[in-house]
């Protein structure tokens, strides 16, 4: 995912743990069988693609971060640094498994070419990432904030969260036939609180602040405190997911 920010494995395990728990859910959408051959498109530290190899399957790991890339290959998984708008593989797989990754990759046609491209006739894929709305109501409170500081307002959303019909399009317009596609609310705790998740997902919009970061970040914590942190102090995300099942024509 070359539009990715740069990551620290470690952070991101500590901060967004939550990431890979989710995703067991829709790996029981994959169902991955022995000796299968499964590309996990954007696999960070691997969490899932090592699930995927316990089923017995032939699983390849890409992501564009070299960061996750080591921690994967730490596993003794097979996982590759690639782009994923740009896939090197040519029908390989039975299946294209993705998880939490493809709202970071911004030309979605390129994405959807690429894994069209890996799959064997009749391949699957199978993907959960954010569907429209997803983390709105921190979206609007960080381009509140940055208009409020004279920043660059665009810098608080770099992601693409489809609706249901605007994805299922693109997937028929290349070929796919979709058997399921589906989106759902996902209230979803934030381990360390909602400070931390800003500082490793949005590190750019707050960084434009220099020396003025922590203020920023203090004003977007207070905006949204009343709206995400229940009477215990436990931070809420506005989680909204976007899941589909769909095979080769
Ligand atoms: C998500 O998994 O939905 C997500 C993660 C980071 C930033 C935005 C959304």
């Amino acid at each position: 995912m070359s539009t990715r920010q740069t990551w620290d494995s470690t952070s991101y395990q500590r901060d967004t743990g939550f990431v890979s728990t989710y995703g067991s859910d829709v790996l029981s959408w994959l169902e991955p069988k022995t000796d299968e051959r499964i590309l996990d498109l954007g696999c960070g530290d691997g969490v899932l693609t090592k699930e995927i190899a316990e089923a017995g399957a032939h699983v390849v790991g890409v992501d564009a971060s070299e960061s996750f890339i080591e921690t994967a290959k730490a596993q003794g998984l097979d996982a590759r640094v690639v782009d994923a708008h740009d896939l090197p593989f040519d029908a390989e797989f039975d299946a294209v498994f993705s998880n939490a990754a493809m709202h970071w990759m911004l030309e979605p046609h390129k994405v959807i070419a690429g894994v069209r491209r890996s799959l064997k006739p009749g391949g699957r894929f199978v993907a959960e990432f954010g569907g429209f709305g997803n983390v709105a109501a921190i979206v609007t409170a960080m381009q509140a904030v940055g208009a409020e500081m004279g920043g660059d307002t665009s810098l608080a959303s770099p992601w693409f969260f489809p609706t249901v019909d605007q994805y299922r399009a693109m997937l028929e317009g290349d070929g796919f036939q979709v058997e399921e596609i589906t989106t759902f609310y996902r209230p979803t705790p934030l381990p360390t609180g909602m400070r931390s998740w800003l500082k490793v997902m949005r590190t750019p919009f707050f960084d434009q602040f220099g020396t003025r970061s922590d203020e920023a970040l203090d004003k977007v914590e207070q905006a949204l405190r009343p709206a995400m942190c229940d009477h215990q102090g436990q931070w809420i995300a506005d989680y909204v997911r976007l899941r589909f099942r769909a095979v080769l024509d």
